[in-house]
């Protein structure tokens, strides 16, 4: 993996946010290069050393990546060569390797990856390709972030198909049941969040997109919290599309994303965006419907046009900085963080209502609540004035808090946030 600090060090701005040696950082990419396999999920000396790899502030503590994942040092240094590398050739192409890499990351096939610039974008691609028409269903949350609830709502404004929600359950199998009682003979799709934005549960998905294939039903997942927070097998979830991003949990560029359409799902799914690129590469185009003949048979005729190369070069070294430490090391430190912080709220004497199921399949990196008696908006501009960056949640009236723990936390960010709430209720905001 391409690493060089040097260069950051080279720009003021980076340097001013750099609290450690440039030799405690590479001692600590050596210690992720040279290990392989088991990392215990309370290697507090591993984790901190992750943590150095970040250009982040220890006087802050960052717990808010369900917003935006800061990236790691090799990430910075892939998109800065990329940017270099178009200016010095000034030409097309490049792109093309991450969606490799894309594809072994979330055990999918090449031919079944789209880049996109965002999560939004691939919802859109999903909802807007589907065969829907007035009067057909679709399946939504009560908790959709504004990204998975436009596309639709705009459907339903275009084209007259309705948009129904249900409320995901404390458990799996309640929320299974919420979506079944939903299901009838209009019903075409189930378009739901792998976790929500909201509260974070972890959504049984395999089983809804089991329901959804059982049922005849089309399933159009939006997996913005998925890559980088749970270990992937898209072709073992089942869905129909996968839409997400590299730059909440994956860690990797702002404003990259991709979306995964199942391969015997693109005969079904219609290209409504489609241009250069996504068809068989002829440069002799002349404006004739035949043309049309020649759109590529894969998940490529789904993005066209000239593609990011810092963005791809900036996914592919997410993809490789994850796969260093391990995916099943990863899910399992942010799965144990997760924990930690149900429990720490849960021990404030009933103060706090924890808003995500304690199910163990149930939870992982996001975890929302309500402190009893405060305000929640009021409380995160509280805690952003003492560095602790949280979230409020007005999403769905809930008017609630998030706090998302990744690989770059320990035990002393979440332990910064439970004093705050402590203090808060004992001297009010
Ligand atoms: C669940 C969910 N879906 C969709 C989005 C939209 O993501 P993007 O801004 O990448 O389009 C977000 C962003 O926070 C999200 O949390």
């Amino acid at each position: 993996m391409f690493f060089n600090r040097r260069n950051f060090l080279r720009s003021a701005t980076l340097l001013a946010a750099c609290s450690l040696s440039e030799i405690d950082l590479l001692a600590a990419k050596k210690q992720i290069d040279e290990h392989s396999g088991h990392v215990g999920v309370d290697d507090e000396t591993y984790w901190k050393n992750v943590r150095q790899l970040f250009p982040l502030d220890d006087s802050k503590s960052y717990l808010n990546n369900g917003t935006m994942g800061p990236s790691p040092y090799p990430v910075i240094d892939a998109v800065h060569k990329g940017m270099w590398r178009n200016e010095y050739d000034a030409e097309y192409g490049g792109y093309e390797k991450s969606i490799e890499h894309i594809a072994r990351f979330v055990k999918a096939d090449k031919d079944e990856i789209a880049l996109t610039h965002n999560v939004t974008e691939g919802i859109n691609i999903a909802c807007w390709g589907l065969p829907l028409h007035k009067k057909d269903e679709v399946i939504l949350t009560s908790h959709e972030h504004v990204g998975n609830a436009l596309p639709w709502l705009n459907r339903q404004k275009q084209h007259g198909i309705v948009v129904r929600t249900f409320a995901p359950g404390k458990t799996a199998e309640e929320t299974l049941n919420n979506i079944a009682k939903l299901i009838n003979k209009r019903t075409k799709a189930i378009a739901v969040p792998h976790i929500p934005c909201t509260q974070g549960q972890v959504m049984p998905v395999k089983e809804i997109c089991r329901l959804a294939k059982d049922n005849g039903l089309y399933s159009c997942i939006d997996g913005a919290h998925g890559p980088g927070m749970l270990e992937l097998d898209l072709h073992d979830m089942g869905c129909d599309t996968y839409a997400t991003c590299s730059h909440k949990w994956l860690l990797g560029p702002k404003g990259a994303g991709f979306l995964y359409v199942r391969k015997g799902f693109q005969d079904t799914l219609q290209p409504y965006f489609v241009g250069g690129g996504g068809d068989k590469g002829n440069w002799d185009v002349t404006v004739d419907p035949a043309v049309m003949a020649d759109m590529r048979p894969t998940a490529h005729k789904y993005f066209g046009g000239t593609q990011s190369l810092p963005n791809s070069n900036g996914t592919i070294a997410a993809i490789e900085f994850m796969e260093s430490i391990g995916m099943d090391n990863v899910q399992a430190r942010i799965k144990y963080l997760g924990k930690y912080v149900q429990e720490q709220l849960l021990s404030m004497d009933n103060k706090i209502e924890l808003l995500t199921p304690t199910e163990e399949r149930s939870y992982c990196g996001i975890n929302g609540f309500r402190i009893k008696g405060l305000d929640s908006r009021k409380f995160m501009v509280y805690a952003m004035h003492k560095d602790v960056r949280i979230r409020f949640v007005p999403e769905n009236g809930l008017d609630s808090l998030r706090v998302s723990t990744h690989i770059y936390n320990s035990k002393a960010d979440i332990d910064a946030l439970v004093s705050l709430v402590k203090t808060a209720l004992k001297e009010g905001i």
